[in-house]
């Protein structure tokens, strides 16, 4: 057994700079100005996406982790020995450090994540904590088509892990298309380990999104930083506003950069024109409750097997097992829409 292969992590260049111009010029074209929300993870975003984790208003991520903890022997005992473990958006990684301690006889591990930085450095700290594992990172944007890294181990099954709510950030028919591709990836006898945020009052989420620290707002400013950066587009930072409000009608967080003034921005040799209170779109975070993500995993391939919650009912981590009918796509994640 190797002790990892991080000389050759495996990188796919889905999000380039051409990748980033296109999408980020098709975002600002719509008649609803989007950025995709996957461009907030640069290394700068992801360093004040951990700190977000810590902040007092932000409840996901010390709930789940206490779900987690709470339960981790159950956790390990549903989901078996012998499994390839495969995370997407794996950030640092740190929720994955209790499967690692608990899961008998695991074959290897694959976190996916597409801010390739932090993944390598999560991944050689991995290394040195768990030297008998073999860890198979793969940089990568996990809505793409993908190719999982060819592992020395044999697993009995593949088990994907997808923690923080991540699944929130899809709208409903594109969370039921990524669902039905983990479903495909993982075929008979794996399953699924997933944290989903649940629907709750209106103060409590608006708040977590809104910190009082200000580092949500740094976060989804650096998204135009990044553009400016890398894409030489000229937006003025003092011109524009984060806000985060929840639309209780479609369950979900949405989160905006506002034009404080009228104004053109410049982008190659593109000018997009803002009215004062126009916003781009950067991110949603969608909501569930327990009986809309049942008809969600089911609709996607899934069968739910557990739920753990919290005493508060605020987050929920669920096992969904593969559907016996769902048609297995050999060693990756096949094309979006299967
Ligand atoms: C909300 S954070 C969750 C991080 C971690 N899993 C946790 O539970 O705290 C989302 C993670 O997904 C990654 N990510 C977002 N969009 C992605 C994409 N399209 N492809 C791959 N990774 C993505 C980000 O870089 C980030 O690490």
């Amino acid at each position: 057994m190797s002790t990892s292969l991080l000389p050759n992590p495996v990188v796919y260049r889905g999000s380039d700079d051409k990748e980033f111009f296109k999408e980020v010029s098709a975002g600002l074209l719509q008649p609803q100005k989007t950025l995709p929300c996957k461009f907030l993870y640069d290394d700068c975003g992801s360093e004040l996406f951990n700190q977000i984790c810590d902040l007092d208003e932000y409840y996901p991520t010390r709930t789940e982790t206490a779900i987690l903890h709470d339960n981790i022997r159950e956790i390990a005992q549903v989901i078996g020995p012998g499994c390839r473990l495969v995370e997407f958006g794996s950030g640092t990684s740190t929720k994955t450090r209790m499967l690692l301690q608990h899961l008998t006889d695991l074959a290897s591990y694959t976190p996916i994540d597409i801010s390739s930085g932090q993944l390598f450095d999560s991944c050689e700290k991995l290394g040195t904590d768990f030297p008998a594992l073999e860890i198979l990172p793969l940089a990568a944007d996990y809505t793409d088509s993908l190719q999982l890294p060819e592992s020395e181990m044999p697993a009995q099954k593949v088990v994907a892990f997808f923690p923080g709510s991540t699944i929130g950030n899809f709208e409903p028919h594109e969370a039921r298309s990524f669902l039905h591709r983990i479903a495909c990836l993982c075929g008979r006898g794996g399953g699924l380990l997933i944290g989903v945020d649940l629907i709750k009052d209106r103060r409590r989420l608006e708040a977590a999104y809104n910190d009082r620290k200000g580092v949500t707002a740094a976060f989804n400013l650096n998204v135009l930083t990044r553009a400016n950066r890398e894409l030489g587009s000229d937006f003025d930072l003092s011109s524009f506003r984060h806000q985060a409000i929840y639309d209780a009608a479609l369950g979900r967080i949405e989160m905006r950069l506002v034009s404080l003034r009228p104004q053109v921005v410049r982008l190659a040799n593109r000018e997009f024109f803002f009215d004062e209170a126009e916003y781009i779109t950067t991110e949603y975070s969608y909501k569930y409750s327990l009986s809309k993500f049942t008809n969600l995993a089911q609709s996607a391939g899934f069968e739910v097997l557990n739920v753990w919650v919290d005493r508060n009912r605020l987050f929920s981590v669920q096992y969904l097992g593969v559907r016996s009918d769902v048609h297995e796509v050999y060693g990756g994640l096949g094309e979006k829409g299967n």
